[in-house]
């Protein structure tokens, strides 16, 4: 059997993750790959139940370490429920966020700093890192006023500019930290150009199985 795959898609809020990733799920469906399509924080009951704690904008009194360990323990929990069975069972698994949205929107966002925020998450992943992340580039204003009509905002969409700016600043550093993993696309560009990269790299990875 093939190995499988761990593929994440990361980037600012608004930066079409979940548009693209939805495209490219059903292209590679189409060309016969088994394909799992999921998201942290949540992507399976447990998880989902964390999430909604998370972002709950009513918790406004939430504690950024909290909010780290409680991101953290939804990542396990996901990864030991859904992703590695998967990676397994020889599929692609295609995941919308995983530990680098911890240091982008955690260690800089919050600034609790990368160092700490991969610390506690190495506990949380036992050294499992994506074969290969994709970084869809936008900068944060492009994002929020992609994201500014939406019917429901969460509690860290509606943080402040100042927030998002430092989280965009995390990635840069994450960029930075895992030159190797992560593939960057220009995602100001068309949703079918950006789909078109991020099918490239990851057929391209699917070849050298
Ligand atoms: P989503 O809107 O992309 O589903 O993600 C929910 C929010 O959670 C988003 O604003 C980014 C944030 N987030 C973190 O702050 N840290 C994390 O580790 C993850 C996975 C998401």
């Amino acid at each position: 059997m093939k190995k499988g795959l761990f593929i994440t898609f990361e980037g600012p809020d608004g930066s079409g993750k979940t548009t693209v990733a939805t495209i490219v799920c059903q292209k590679l469906s189409e060309k016969g790959y088994e394909v799992v399509h999921t998201r942290e924080p949540g992507g399976i009951d447990i998880a989902e139940q964390i999430r909604k704690v998370i972002l709950d904008p009513k918790n406004t009194a939430m504690d950024a370490k909290t909010e780290a360990l409680l991101y953290a323990a939804s990542r396990r929990q996901h990864l030991v429920e859904k992703v590695y069975p998967a990676v397994e069972k020889g599929k692609v698994v295609i995941c919308e966020r995983f530990l680098d949205s911890s240091i982008a929107y955690q260690g800089f966002g919050r600034g609790l700093g990368a160092e700490d925020v991969i610390k506690i998450n190495e506990f949380a992943i036992d050294n499992t890192y994506p074969d290969k992340t994709i970084y869809l580039d936008v900068d944060e204003e492009t994002g929020l006023a992609r994201i500014k009509d939406r019917a429901e905002k969460d509690r860290l969409d509606e943080e402040s500019l100042a927030f998002h700016q430092r989280v965009v600043e995390g990635y840069k550093a994450v960029l930075k930290m895992f030159k190797q993993r992560i593939a960057i696309i220009d995602a100001t560009r068309s949703i079918d150009e950006v789909v078109e990269e991020s099918l490239k790299i990851i057929q391209d990875l699917l070849n050298d199985r």
